[in-house]
């Protein structure tokens, strides 16, 4: 049986697509690699990229999550810069900031550095999702990578930025270029997908953690046509496909409409009123603040109750999360409690 058949009927994919569940499924963005003590000691010396290409590291930093919490999915261990260091471009994730280009794309000349990527560019990828999906059994692996405009904003500022305004500068400036540029990297997104579900991944998540930066308009204009042409380049699969980003209240229409079947919410919104701005078919994910982990469990427990009463209102399929993802000094027991909490909750119902 295929990794894809065998974990049909898990809570998770189940609410991704819309079907009655057991139990409101639950995992964590971030889950992998950041306050877990087993994985602080595994990553011991070893530099995050290169952490990425070793396929039994990968593996066993994606299955901590998953044996301590027992959260209903694992999410890959990668970074959304793995299939960029992967075509070539020189770029390194410094711990405590982020990734940082050491030169940034911004003329029509340094497009020519984005070449497509190839599944031998990624090896490393297809044996780990291997060796991860014959571990996993029944839970389902989520592959994931960066959507194009949080790609772009990274490759364009060199860097982390609050304000993007160097790529604001490029989009608005040179709208051609702009296109031409979030093209190229919609089909190493693509290619990057493609790699993880052939191999066996069950869901993929399309990262545009930044793009709550931009307007509606500005989003249909600049950003959607990219987004939706690597949604319909794995449309194919009938895996679930969920679409997240940040401070996205005001495009959660246009990113269910880019070819999402699942979308992400912040905290910011309400999951009732993310169903309306999102229109029906689709499920969604969410929305915990997750800095509400710091508060005592009562209080994390009443925040809780307020997203899963929501979800019930929303009346669309509901995968449990955080708004977005794990904070690094969040205590691992607290988010084992929340995985146990939801999970009795909503048996219950
Ligand atoms: O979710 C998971 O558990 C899987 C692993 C994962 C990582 N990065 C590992 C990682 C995932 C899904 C990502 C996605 C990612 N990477 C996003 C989108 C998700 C989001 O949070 O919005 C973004 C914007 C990035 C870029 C990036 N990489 C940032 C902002 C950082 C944090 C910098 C820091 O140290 O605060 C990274 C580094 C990174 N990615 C780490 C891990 C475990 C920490 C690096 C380390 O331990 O040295």
């Amino acid at each position: 049986m295929s990794a894809h058949q065998q974990t049909a009927a898990s809570p998770f994919i189940r609410a991704c697509r819309n079907e009655p569940v057991p139990h409101t499924p639950v995992w964590f963005m971030r889950q992998a690699g950041r306050s877990l003590p087993e994985y602080l000691k595994l990553r011991e010396g070893i530099p995050m990229l290169e952490s990425c290409t070793r396929p039994e590291l990968v593996t066993e930093i994606t299955l901590q999550p998953v044996r301590r919490h027992r959260v209903d999915a694992a999410i890959y261990y990668s970074d959304i810069v793995v299939p960029l260091k992967a075509i070539g471009l020189d770029l390194d994730i410094k711990p405590g900031v982020g990734p940082v280009v050491a030169d940034p794309i911004r003329t029509r000349q340094d497009l020519a550095r984005l070449r497509d990527l190839e599944p031998t560019d990624v090896g490393y990828v297809t044996e780990a999702v291997g060796l991860l999906t014959a571990e996993l059994g029944a839970t389902p692996l989520i592959g994931f990578a960066g959507a194009p405009f949080t790609l772009a904003s990274y490759l364009v500022e060199g860097g982390p930025s609050r304000n993007h305004e160097r790529t604001k500068a490029l989009m608005y400036g040179d709208p051609e270029l702009w296109r031409d540029l979030l093209d190229r990297l919609a089909d190493i997104t693509a290619a990057f997908l493609k790699v993880q579900i052939e191999a066996g991944a069950s869901a993929v998540q399309v990262f545009d953690s930044w793009v709550g930066a931009l307007s509606p308009a500005d989003y249909r204009r600049f950003v959607m046509p990219s987004s939706a042409k690597v949604f319909d380049a794995v449309a194919g699969y009938g895996v679930p496909r969920i679409h997240f980003g940040v401070g996205t209240g005001e495009l959660l229409g246009l990113m269910g409409e880019a070819g999402a079947d699942v979308v992400g919410v912040d905290w910011r919104v309400p999951l009732d009123e993310a169903a309306r701005r999102v229109g029906p078919g689709k499920a969604l994910q969410g929305n915990l603040d997750p800095a509400v982990l710091f508060a005592p469990t009562a209080a994390v427990e009443a925040k809780t109750r307020e997203v899963l009463d929501a979800a019930a209102a929303a009346g669309t399929g509901h995968v449990f999360n955080l708004g977005h993802g794990v904070l690094p000094s969040t205590d691992p027991d607290a988010l084992s409690r929340l995985v146990e909490f939801v999970h009795r909750t909503t048996r219950a119902a």
